[in-house]
C-alpha cells in the first residue's frame, strides 16, 4: 500500500515536507486555532513531523500526538522533534483504526492527508471516536484545479489536468471542496469549510510569487515520471512544467491556488 504514495519517502521528500510546513506555517496552520495549555492534540498523517513542531512550538504547553502509515516518516519525525525539544507519542498505523482510546484528545489536526485517501469517511469517523465531547477537529486540503496561473498556457493547464488525474489513481485531487459534507456525514456539530485563497503576483514584497511557483514545483517536479506512467504526453507536460518556472521572471506573472480550512467540534 505505502508503495502507492505519490509523493514516497525519499530524504528529499522528507525535506520538502519540512520547507512546506515553514511555508504554510502562518499563512494556513496556526491561523483559526484555539489550543490551550495542556490540551491533547492529534495529528493524523502527520509525516515527519514537521506540522506537529510549528503547533507544540506556537501553543506552548500543549500535549501533541502523531500518526503515520509509514514507519520511516515516524523515525524522521522522533528525530526532528527530539531535536527541537517537542515530547510527542507517536505511532506508526493506519488513519483507519488509531491506537488510542475513545475521547482522548481535545483536538484533531489533518492537513494534506485526506487527498491521498480513497474513502475519507472511516478516518473522520474514527477521529471522531478518539476525541472527547465538544473537542475540534480541523482540515486542510487542496482543490488541485484552483492553481492556475497568468498568463495562461495550454501546457500548464495539461500538466495541471495531469496532477489531478494522478491523485485521482489513489485519493481525491478536489476533496478540499467536500470536507464540509465529509464533516457532516460523519456526525460533526458546528460544521464550517471555508475557501482560503493566495494569490501572488510579480512585483509582491519578498519574491512572493517566486517562493509559492518554487513551493508548487517541489511538489509537481517529481511526480512527472509517474504521470508519464498514465500515458499522458511526456513532452506536453515538460512544456507545462517549463511555463511554471517561468512565471516568476514574466513582468505580469501571478499564480492563484485555493485551500480549504475545515473545522467541527465533536457532538
Ligand atoms: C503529505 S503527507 C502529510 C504531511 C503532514 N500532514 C504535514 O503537514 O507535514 C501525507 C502522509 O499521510 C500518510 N498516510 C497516507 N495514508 C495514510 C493512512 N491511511 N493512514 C496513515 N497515514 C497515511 C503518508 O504516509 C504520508 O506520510
Amino acid at each position: 500500500m505505502t508503495s502507492n504514495y505519490i509523493h514516497g519517502y525519499s530524504a528529499a521528500e522528507q525535506q520538502r515536507l519540512l520547507q512546506q510546513s515553514q511555508y504554510w506555517q502562518d499563512r494556513l496552520i496556526c491561523p483559526g486555532l484555539d489550543y490551550q495549555p495542556g490540551d491533547r492534540v492529534l495529528e493524523i498523517g502527520c509525516a515527519v513531523g514537521t506540522t506537529l513542531g510549528i503547533l507544540a512550538t506556537q501553543f506552548p504547553g500543549i500535549e501533541v500526538a502523531g500518526l503515520d502509515r509509514e514507519s520511516n516518516q515516524i523515525q524522521q519525525a522522533r528525530q526532528y522533534l527530539s531535536s527541537i525539544n517537542v515530547p510527542v507519542d507517536l505511532q506508526v498505523g493506519e488513519a483507519e483504526n488509531l491506537p488510542w482510546p475513545n475521547d482522548h484528545f481535545n483536538h484533531v489536526y489533518i492537513m494534506w492527508l485526506l487527498e491521498h485517501v480513497v474513502e475519507p469517511l472511516p478516518i473522520l469517523l474514527e477521529a471522531q471516536r478518539v476525541l472527547e465531547t465538544g473537542g475540534t477537529i480541523t482540515l486542510i486540503e487542496t482543490d488541485y484545479t484552483s492553481h492556475v496561473v497568468y498568463p495562461q498556457s495550454e501546457d500548464y493547464d495539461y500538466l495541471a489536468h495531469a496532477q489531478c488525474q494522478l491523485f485521482s489513481q489513489t485519493g481525491n485531487p478536489l476533496v478540499g471542496r467536500q470536507l464540509g459534507s465529509l464533516l457532516v456525514q460523519a456526525g460533526f456539530a458546528g460544521v464550517q469549510n471555508q475557501p482560503v485563497g493566495f494569490h501572488v503576483f510579480q512585483g509582491m514584497p519578498d519574491q512572493a510569487l517566486r517562493q509559492h511557483v518554487e513551493y508548487c514545483l517541489g511538489f509537481l517536479e517529481p511526480m512527472i515520471p509517474q504521470m508519464v506512467q498514465l500515458d499522458l504526453d511526456e513532452q506536453r507536460l515538460l512544456e507545462g512544467l517549463a511555463h511554471l518556472q517561468a512565471i516568476p521572471d514574466h513582468p505580469e506573472g501571478a499564480m492563484t491556488t485555493i485551500v480549504y480550512r475545515a473545522q467541527a467540534r465533536k457532538k
